[in-house]
């Protein structure tokens, strides 16, 4: 049994293919014109963002009102969270009304799984500080699947910032579960001391990273969670550390770039990758309502075994 989804780091390798099984089969009903199935009827879904979102907020809006269930959201900038209002108070209120399932955004690494020995509602972490953002990493891996049979040994070369990115760390724990190489890439200033830990190798020339990779991924510039002067300027950073088509070239001829959004404009990136066929950022999106239908309505049953 399984009440939430925290992070990666818990799960075996056997529940993330089970997770992305499930999902592979909510694709279909995405796909759908009716859009809608039973499968979270009665439940309610409360969405419980203390930061900014679009993408992983709407995804799991729609994925619980595709099955049906009762949607609701809440902002920190629109709650009693601006009276004063505790966390713990703010989801002891929410759960006493019924939530099945809270989905929560954090500053703070650690909230979710501190709100989920409170609440009886499962609790799902969409992005705690910079620790982990778990379904994430599950829409980066099933879209990944949909261009390999298999992650094992396929190099996934990951570029950016790398200190302050929940992306990345969830990412090297599914990724790695799963039998892929994980290489980073950034500035030395955004590169955590004792990532190597994680049992991936660190390099802060990004085209060591990108020569022979099978996936490319860029990352936000997290500059909402950065002190000041850990690179010149946006400018510097685009030169020495964006990803561009010349870059791209490193990588395998059959590889694809992924970027987890939302995107800086050449800054993390180039325009014309953005937009260009190796590109699988859209594909990101979609795959990002599959795997939030699907663990949501594991939970709902029990959990991911
Ligand atoms: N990738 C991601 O978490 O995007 P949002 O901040 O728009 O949810």
């Amino acid at each position: 049994m399984r009440k939430d989804l925290l992070g990666l780091k818990d799960l075996s390798a056997q529940e993330i293919k089970n997770i992305l099984d499930t999902a592979k089969s909510m694709k279909s009903i995405i796909e759908n014109p009716k859009k809608k199935t039973p499968h979270l009827q009665g439940k309610t879904v409360v969405n419980l963002f203390y930061e900014n979102s679009t993408r992983t907020r709407l995804s799991f809006e729609l994925a619980a009102k595709y099955m049906s269930a009762n949607a609701a959201n809440i902002t920190a900038s629109g709650s009693s969270v601006q009276k004063g209002e505790t966390l713990i108070d703010t989801a002891e209120t929410i759960n006493a009304m019924g939530t099945d399932i809270l989905v929560m955004r954090h500053n703070m690494s650690g909230a979710p799984h501190l709100i989920s020995k409170i609440v009886d509602a499962s609790v799902i972490n969409a992005g705690d500080g910079m620790d982990e953002h778990p379904t994430q990493a599950l829409l980066d891996m099933l879209t990944m699947l949909e261009h390999f049979d298999s992650l094992e040994g396929k190099k996934v070369a990951i570029i950016g910032d790398i200190t302050h990115s929940r992306v990345v760390r969830s990412n090297i724990y599914g990724l790695k579960k799963l039998g892929a190489e994980v290489v980073v890439g950034g500035p030395a200033t955004l590169m955590p001391a004792g990532i190597e830990d994680m049992g991936v190798k660190a390099y802060t020339t990004i085209q060591e990273a990108i020569i022979g990779a099978d996936i490319v991924m860029g990352l936000r510039i997290q500059l909402e969670r950065q002190k000041k002067g850990l690179f010149p300027s946006i400018r510097e950073y685009y030169r020495f550390f964006g990803v561009d088509d010349d870059l791209m070239k490193l990588a395998k001829p059959h590889a694809i770039l992924m970027h987890p959004g939302p995107v800086n404009r050449g800054v993390e990136l180039s325009t014309s990758l953005i937009d260009g066929e190796k590109s699988v950022i859209v594909n990101q999106v979609t795959s990002g309502v599959a795997v939030r239908m699907a663990v949501m309505y594991m939970l709902s049953i029990g959990g991911f075994n």
